[in-house]
């Protein structure tokens, strides 16, 4: 059986020249597909920096941390994470001695609804976190616009979504600092590997240092000690042991970078063939709409269709509707359910029923996928999957009115 995957993995020729290349070089501590990838994913993101580490989550902790740094943030103060996204978001608040404020999210697109940002902002509010989930830009004007009014720092969650354009500029360059993955299944695989990209040369120093330890932003690279004369030797010498912030040791190496760096030479063909698949899977699940909720893309956004999200409408049992899906070899994950979460339910009890919009996504949603890797055959599989269940289980839980009982499809 043909298992229809969440991600996919193609290492290209030019991508096993890259990691040949630095094994030949005998170099895995940053070299030049580091710097490379870092230069071209900037430029593309227009930002003037990134700095590529061992995760996204990693890439996420650093540059709070870093904006922590720069604000003079206390411990306590608080930063608006939306109520439905993957857990590392608001993980990485809490790992920074900080509290995670929740936003109820748009049932439509799934991100945070900027309309109910500022009944949430109280004197202690410092950031704003918006999370890009599944592929597509949150709606950054108004987050940009509340943030300047009420002095708050953005830091968007972009480990789902690259490339994408909201009114024409890319996510990731509306921030203070934007955060992307380039772990396994993500948009642009390299492996394990995170990236924080910055128009602000000390951010980029201050996570830099911090994902070495802490470091002095005198030594960062091995080569920064290389064909140096004195005076600058000396002063080398003297710091490049010193540990100036309490930092990680979120380094990536070569080989990452080597693979990173080879997809993303071949990024307009990824996000051509996701936008196409989900066009297609768009148009043979449009008979089905009665039973599931089809992506929207807002106006004036484009979207990188990471996966492909659907929520059940409220009639239709998920749990039975993934299991069919799963035992015909398509994959499932449900649409990131946060608050719901065991050690969320613990941390935050009963918070889950102040945002029904994330708590109905979190019962209802999930998402298949919709990567470069599948073929028109796989996308009609996929439709007639759903067809099949609809057909089957739907006709037998049709009372004599004609009207779906719920009970009876449990
Ligand atoms: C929204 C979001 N944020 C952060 C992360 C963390 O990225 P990583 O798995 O590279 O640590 C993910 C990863 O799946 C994610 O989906």
């Amino acid at each position: 059986m043909r298992t229809i995957t969440l991600g996919y993995l193609n290492i290209s020729e030019q991508g096993r020249k890259y990691v040949l290349d630095a094994l030949d070089h005998n170099r895995l501590s940053r070299g030049k597909y580091t710097a490379q990838f870092e230069e071209r994913f900037a430029e593309l993101h227009e930002s003037k920096h990134a700095v590529f580490c061992n995760s996204g989550t990693s890439a996420l902790q650093i540059a709070l941390a870093a904006l922590r740094e720069r604000h003079h943030y206390r411990d306590g103060d608080e930063v608006l994470v939306p109520a439905l996204t993957f857990i590392a978001t608001s993980n990485i608040v809490l790992q920074n001695n900080l509290t995670p404020v929740f936003l109820e999210v748009d049932p439509r697109t799934y991100n945070l609804d900027p309309s109910r940002i500022e009944e949430r902002l109280t004197p202690r509010s410092r950031v704003i976190l918006p999370v890009h989930l599944c592929g597509l830009p949150c709606e950054m004007d108004p987050i940009l616009d509340l943030a300047r009014r009420r002095g708050l720092q953005v830091l968007e969650d972009s480990a789902e979504t690259m490339f994408a354009r909201y009114r024409g500029r890319p996510v990731g360059s509306f921030g203070e600092l934007g955060c992307f993955s380039t772990y396994i299944a993500h948009i642009l695989v390299g492996g394990v590997g995170g990236l924080v990209t910055t128009k602000d040369a000390e951010l980029a120093t201050i996570c830099r240092s911090l994902m070495a330890h802490g470091r002095d932003h005198i030594y960062l690279n091995i080569d920064d000690d290389d064909q140096i004369g004195d005076p600058q030797l000396e002063q080398i010498v003297k710091r490049r042991y010193n540990f100036v912030r309490l930092g990680y040791s979120y380094r990536a190496t070569e080989l990452e970078a080597a693979i990173a760096l080879s997809e993303l030479e071949r990024w307009p063909d990824n996000i051509a063939r996701r936008r196409q698949n989900a066009a297609l899977l768009t148009t043979l699940l449009k008979p089905f709409e009665e039973h599931l909720q089809l992506p929207w893309i807002p106006p004036d956004t484009e979207h990188s269709f990471m996966i492909f999200p659907l929520v059940a409408r409220e009639h239709i049992d998920r749990e039975r509707l993934l299991l069919h899906l799963e035992r015909r070899g398509i994959e499932t994950r449900y649409l990131f359910p946060l608050l719901g979460q065991p050690i969320y339910q613990k941390l935050f009890p009963g918070l889950e029923s102040e945002y029904p919009a994330a708590r109905n996504l979190a019962r209802q949603g999930f998402f298949i996928g919709v990567h470069p890797g599948l073929e028109r055959v796989d996308l009609e599989f996929i439709a007639e999957t759903f067809s099949e269940y609809f057909r089957t289980t739907l006709a037998s839980a049709t009372g004599p009115s004609g009207r779906l009982h719920r009970a009876a499809s449990e």
